[in-house]
This record gives C-alpha cells, sequence and structure tokens, in this order.
C-alpha cells in the first residue's frame, strides 16, 4: 500500500494529520526521512511519525541457505531430513520456503517468515529468473538452445514452457535459466531429448546469486540490499 494511504488509515492519525505529516518531512521509513507519498510499505518496515513509533519493523527474516543434497524442500516430513535442519534450532520458528528445490538439487534457497515478499518473489508476473548449473550423462546437443529458447510443450499441464536460456559450458554442463518453475522442470526439459540430468545447483535467483562463502548446508541472513533487489518494483 501507498505511504500516504498506509498513513491516512491509521486511526491515530487520520487523513488531515497524516498528510499534514507527510509534507512537513515528519515521517521516517527505516530510520529514513521521507515526503514521498506513493512510497511502498511493506509487512516488515519500521514506521515512525514524529517519536511516535507505527509499525515496529525488525521482525522481518530473510535466510539464504546453500541447500545440500539428500533434504526435502520442506519444512515438516515424515521419513527425511529438510532444509530446516540446516538451520540452528532457535533461527527455524516461522520460516516458510520461497521456492523450492529437488531432493538431490543443491543450490540458492530462500527462507523468509515474510508472506509478502515471498509472495512477489514467487509471483509469475514478476518473472523473476533462477538460474541452474545442469550437467548430464549423455552430451548435450546445441540445437537444444534454439529448442529452449522457443519452448517446449508439456502435455500433462497442456502448457507450452516460457522461453528459457541454455548456455552450454561443455558436453555434459550447461547454464539454464527460467522465469517460471514447474515440476521438476529442468530434469523434464532435458529428459524430452533423452539426456538425463546427474546433477543440478541452481546459483542464482534474479540479481542474487548464490554466496560462494557458503558450503553445502550453509546459510546467512540477507542484507537489507539483498531483500530489496528481490522485491517487485510494482
Ligand atoms: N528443476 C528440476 O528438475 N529440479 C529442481 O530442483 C529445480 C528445477
Amino acid at each position: 500500500m501507498r505511504l500516504d494511504r498506509w498513513l491516512g488509515n491509521r486511526p491515530e492519525l487520520g487523513r488531515q494529520l497524516a498528510r499534514r505529516l507527510l509534507a512537513e518531512g515528519r515521517v521516517r521509513v527505516n530510520g529514513a526521512t521521507t515526503q514521498q507519498a506513493e512510497q511502498e510499505v511493506f509487512t516488515f518496515d519500521r514506521i515512525e511519525a514524529d517519536e511516535r513509533l507505527l509499525q515496529d519493523g525488525p521482525g522481518g527474516r530473510y535466510l539464504m541457505l546453500h541447500k545440500p543434497r539428500g533434504c526435502v524442500s520442506a519444512t515438516v516430513d515424515a521419513r527425511h531430513a529438510t532444509v530446516l535442519d540446516c538451520l540452528a534450532a532457535d533461527q527455524r520458528a516461522d520460516l516458510h520456503l520461497a521456492g523450492r528445490l529437488d531432493f538431490n538439487t543443491t543450490g540458492l534457497l530462500l527462507l523468509t517468515n515474510d508472506g509478502q515478499w515471498s509472495r512477489g518473489l514467487s509471483h509469475p508476473r514478476h518473472k523473476q529468473t533462477k538460474r541452474y548449473r545442469v550437467t548430464t550423462a549423455e552430451v548435450i546437443p546445441p540445437q537444444l538452445v534454439t529448442a529452449f529458447a522457443e519452448g517446449l510443450y508439456f502435455a500433462y499441464e497442456d502448457l507450452t514452457t516460457q522461453p528459457a536460456q541454455l548456455e552450454l559450458l561443455d558436453e555434459h554442463s550447461a547454464y539454464l535459466t527460467l522465469v517460471e518453475g514447474r515440476y521438476h522442470q529442468v530434469k523434464r526439459m532435458f529428459g524430452r531429448f533423452g539426456i538425463e540430468v546427474i546433477a543440478l545447483h541452481r546459483d542464482r535467483i534474479g540479481a542474487l546469486p548464490l554466496d560462494p562463502a557458503l558450503a553445502e548446508g550453509a546459510y546467512r541472513s540477507l542484507t537489507a540490499a539483498e531483500v530489496a533487489v528481490l522485491r517487485p518494483a510494482d
């Protein structure tokens, strides 16, 4: 919601006072004074007017995990370890996954307690790209570059995949960049050509690369700039 509307809806302010506070530069969002009426307000922004705290910011948690092989992208599972088992016990509460990776896929996985942020991230309208490093058992024929760019028809879902970018690295490995995340999409795209994916690693979501300092199973908090870079502009 826009900041002017958000302030105007606060019962303790009312429309007139909200307008005046904003115009007079008496409103701060995350510590920075703002007079921008159209600025978007997010769930975990700290919002103050003069010395009055209107919304308490801290509380938003955003983690980047280097998912290891052999765990489930879920918060509970009866049979297998989950990605939450990678986190210290006191870090797990209230987190959900912003996207998933298959059991044996490694790489960048995001966890958060901010549903607004994760919904924006996964919404097809925002087309956040995901880049995978793919290793295959068979040689990758160069014509897959065009085939993936044109899209593949999946009869089960009755849809054609969005244009995907394939960058060949050598005969058995490539980067594949997708703008969507269908069920087992990478494996199914290669499988269409009789090619088995033997290792799959996600190294980037949109403008956010997996931190190379994170070993498999390690995680860290995102910086404020990293959280912002994955927020949709609208
Ligand atoms: N596509 C797959 O097949 N598996 C993943 O984990 C991610 C994308």
